[in-house]
């Protein structure tokens, strides 16, 4: 199966994915909305295909997303996999991929859609915290729920101590969802998740 991988900045989720091995999986691309994303200079390095496509070129979001469908459409992916990659999508290019694609956020949705989520966990005074893998629809950080992994928030914590802590199980978790997708025991059936073999 052939991942398109779109990051924004570190790369650090998808470094993961690359670096899981997955059976079956063809790494097509990492397309960066920024030029200055480090994670292409990390692709790059291991001879994967990398790709720039600059939202600041574009007039509105209508083209730049037409432009980037694209692209991606030209590596032939199966799955497309957003890794911190952080630019609101408009409806046209979710339905485009409806089914294909994936996304990681870091809070346990639906608590704390958007930005900021740690400091927001904090200031809510919750216990635990975590991310979440999801489908992408055309809401925001909606998309129906394929996995879930949790930590504690402990009463020191403070926004970057909670990120360290959650980016562990993101990389943990994301690389496994990518595989299940890959082997073909995840997949959306309308806004249902379909998992192969999952018991009750
Ligand atoms: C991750 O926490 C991801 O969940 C969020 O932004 C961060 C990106 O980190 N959307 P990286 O680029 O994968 O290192």
């Amino acid at each position: 199966k052939n991942l398109v991988i779109l990051i924004s900045g570190r790369g650090s989720n998808m470094q993961a994915i690359v670096d899981a091995k997955i059976p079956g999986a063809r790494i097509a691309a990492v397309i960066s909305n920024r030029p200055d994303a480090a994670g292409l200079a990390w692709a790059a390095e291991r001879g994967i295909a990398t790709a720039v496509l600059d939202h600041k070129q574009f007039a509105d979001r209508e083209s730049f997303d037409a432009a980037l469908a694209e692209l991606i459409d030209g590596y032939q992916p199966d799955l497309v996999v957003l890794a911190g990659f952080m630019r609101i999508l408009t409806q046209g290019f979710t339905a485009h991929y409806a089914g294909r694609m994936l996304n990681i956020h870091p809070s346990l949705l639906p608590s704390f859609p958007g930005l900021h989520t740690h400091q927001q966990a904090i200031n809510a005074g919750c216990r635990i915290a975590g991310c979440t893998v999801h489908f992408v629809t055309a809401e925001l950080d909606h998309g129906p729920i394929v996995a879930q992994g949790a930590v504690p928030v402990f009463h020191n914590d403070t926004e970057a101590t909670l990120a360290a802590r959650v980016l562990e199980q993101e990389h943990r978790l994301y690389p496994q969802a990518v595989a299940q997708f890959v082997a073909g025991r995840l997949s959306l059936d309308g806004l249902r998740v379909l998992v192969a073999d999952e018991k009750p």
